[in-house]
């Protein structure tokens, strides 16, 4: 039995040797400027605002005198609550801030009560009783030109805030 040991050099063509070379180098440089193409998109994404057509959030909901002075009205459709007190009107969100399950009107008149884990909430929206971890929001109210009212659930605003109307009984005749 005879051991062979010692590097073997296999011969190789120099031209074939020089086309593998430029052939890898070709490769290498088409990762290089595909990855650098890439990275430059992306921020060039990133500089664009996304301009998406979003939905409005505008909802008529009725002529003032439809809401009686001192009611709390339900409006089912968009989820949101319209107090009336005197001239001013105000629109709370109905839905709850854990898990967005609607709140009802607790049946103390003391505000109100998620039915799905319990949280409470005062009448002007903060958060009595977890685990709802934040208040319910309120959002910006109108009159629009025919006299509608008109809830803007894309703009909330501090719970103090009120649309006040100078005759909400005659501002729609
Ligand atoms: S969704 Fe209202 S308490 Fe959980």
């Amino acid at each position: 039995m005879t051991n062979i040991t010692g590097v073997f050099e296999v011969e190789r063509d120099p031209q074939t040797v020089e086309r593998r070379k430029a052939l890898l180098l070709m490769v290498g440089w088409l990762g290089t400027m595909g990855s650098l193409g890439a990275l430059l998109a992306a921020g060039l994404r990133g500089l664009i605002p996304n301009l998406l057509d979003e939905p409005s959030q505008r909802y008529r909901i009725g002529r003032p005198e439809d809401y009686i002075d001192g009611s709390i009205t339900f409006v089912e459709e968009i989820r949101v609550f319209v107090l009336r007190s005197g001239n001013a009107f105000r629109a709370l969100s109905a839905i709850c801030t854990h898990l967005g399950c609607t709140v009802n009107e607790a049946g103390d008149g003391e505000g109100f009560q998620c039915p799905c884990h319990g949280s409470r909430f005062a009448t002007n929206g903060t958060v009595i009783e977890g685990p709802a971890p934040r208040p319910l929001e309120w959002f910006g109210m109108r009159q629009a030109r025919d006299g509608r009212l008109l809830i803007d659930r894309g703009r909330t605003v501090e719970a103090s805030s009120y649309l006040v109307l100078e005759d909400p009984e005659e501002a729609s005749a």
